[in-house]
């Protein structure tokens, strides 16, 4: 299972890449606009933090202007994976883009539907937002079991599962029961998962008691 973070935040990616744990980054327009910084410079600073892919999306709405805007992101690094809006201009987009050999994360998938045709449109990942359709009172995991379990029955789509809009440690555990390729987790939450009570308290217990015996190991 790989783990993404969704975030532009440049601070927040170089400690989390220190982790070890970060297999890629996914930003979106209001995540860059959060920053506050130049879009193009911000992903150029993230390529070469994290070697994984690194998703930028385009803010065209027609597929000529997608292209147009995928293939300039495209060439800032080879990591950069372009994100494009389930759309029908935007599943052309990423047929053209796929077609030319680049990574295409296909954002905005709420229905199974959908994720058909971003994996007929050869996306490399299709992003379900889980916690938007939480929001609205559908069942966000549910749609990562079904893409999951339809994408099952066709080895020749290529396309990854994203599981996207995480907002707590149990969408990432249920992810990874359904067996998604990858998750893509805010900082916050990503640092929630390490987290156990119980761990601390061992950990407390274990240290007090080491104190005692009053040796060191190195
Ligand atoms: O990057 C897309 C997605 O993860 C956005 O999440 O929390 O704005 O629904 P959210």
């Amino acid at each position: 299972m790989k783990f993404f973070i969704d975030t532009a935040d440049i601070d927040d990616i170089s400690a989390l890449a220190e982790t070890g744990m970060i297999d890629g980054v996914t930003t979106n327009p209001s995540l860059v606009a959060k920053t506050g910084r130049a879009f193009t410079e911000v992903i150029a600073e993230i390529c070469a933090i994290v070697p994984g892919p690194i998703s930028a999306e385009v803010t065209a709405t027609e597929a000529e202007g997608m292209i147009e805007e995928g293939r300039k992101l495209a060439a800032i690094a080879g990591n950069v994976a372009i994100k494009v809006p389930l759309t029908p201009d935007g599943l052309r987009a990423c047929k053209a883009l796929s077609d030319a050999g680049t990574m295409v994360n296909v954002t905005l998938c709420f229905s199974a539907a959908q994720a058909i045709l971003a994996a007929k449109a050869g996306a490399t990942f299709v992003s379900p937002f889980v916690g938007r359709l939480d929001d609205i009172g559908s069942d966000g995991m549910e749609l990562i079991s079904d893409i999951c379990e339809i994408y099952a029955n066709y080895p020749e789509f290529g396309t990854e599962v994203l599981v996207a809009s995480v907002r707590h440690p149990m969408h990432v555990i249920e992810a990874a029961r359904i067996g998604a390729e990858v998750v893509t987790i805010p900082p916050k939450i990503l640092r929630q998962l390490y987290n156990h009570p119980l761990t601390d308290k061992g950990l407390a217990a274990f240290l007090a008691d080491w104190e005692k015996t009053g040796q060191t190991i190195l």
